[in-house]
């Protein structure tokens, strides 16, 4: 019996999750597409189907992390999660852990859509799980402020609130949870402070050293609108302790 299968082992995420678990002394098996460096790292993909009964066989909890966020993401992140999700159930898989977006219900993003969509065939599969959504990681953060504003003049939703999280403790929840029984939808995961994106734009600024004039964008349309209200965040949920300013130094 191996203890986990990690799906998108090989991504920011994953690769956290492999260091955590194998300080815990767990066997691991761990998914990519391609080939990987020691025995432990098998080759399936979700979008083709390839290899899921080979990875699956013999785990008792599955940590599923593999996402295609920006080319066939539903294909990916809905109709590969089920194709995964239906080899657990074939394959008695004792524990599913999802790792999902907070706010994926409240933000109508396609991206968080497909989200949304993949927990509803995890809390529908009959496999037992666990369902754990995760404020937006400061890596993420710092790539997106790098592209808002790369120019010397940028446009910014100011006033949109985030709830960024050191991806070491977002690791340390998942690993947490992964451990535990199954729960189902358990309380969502963010960082320590919840932040409007002037905020987090003004502290990158300093740390960065960079002097870009921003120009607010208004709560208009939508996502923008949810932005504002903080769809993103969870005030009242699990709270990591690093801020994104011990982060940026
Ligand atoms: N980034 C954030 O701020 C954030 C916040 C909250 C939650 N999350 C969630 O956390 C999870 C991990 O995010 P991340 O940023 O660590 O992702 P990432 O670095 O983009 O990695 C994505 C992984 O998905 C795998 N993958 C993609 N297509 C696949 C396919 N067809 N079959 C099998 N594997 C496939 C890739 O593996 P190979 O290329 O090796 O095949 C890669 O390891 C995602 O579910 C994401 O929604 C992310």
């Amino acid at each position: 019996m191996t203890d986990f299968l990690i799906t998108g082992a090989s991504g920011r995420l994953g690769r956290k999750l492999i260091q955590r678990l194998e300080g815990r002394n767990a066997s691991l098996r761990l998914m990519s597409r391609a080939a990987g460096p020691d025995v432990r790292w098998v080759c399936a993909d979700i979008d083709r189907g390839t290899g899921l009964s080979a990875a699956v066989a013999g785990v008792r909890t599955v940590i599923h992390c593999a996402s295609s966020p920006y080319q066939r993401t539903r294909e990916v992140d809905v109709e590969g999660t089920r194709r995964l999700v239906e080899t657990c159930s074939l394959n008695g898989v004792a524990h599913f852990v999802f790792v999902s977006i907070t706010g994926v219900d409240r933000m109508p993003f396609p991206y968080y859509r497909a989200k949304l969509d993949a927990e509803k065939i995890v809390e529908s599969s009959g496999v037992p799980f666990t369902i754990v959504r995760i404020t937006q990681f400061f890596p993420f953060v710092d790539w997106m402020l790098r592209r808002l504003l790369a120019l010397p003049v940028g446009l910014l939703p100011a006033g949109g609130l985030l709830q960024p999280i050191d991806m070491g403790e977002a690791a340390d929840r998942v690993v947490d949870v992964s451990f535990a029984a199954p729960a189902g939808r358990i309380a969502e995961s963010g960082g320590p402070q919840v932040m409007s994106f002037g905020d987090i734009a003004r502290q990158w600024k300093q740390a960065r050293g960079r002097s870009v004039f921003t120009i607010p964008v208004p709560a208009v349309g939508a996502s923008l609108k949810a932005l504002h209200q903080g769809a993103l965040t969870c005030p009242n949920g699990w709270r990591g302790r690093k801020t994104w300013l011990e982060w940026l130094k």
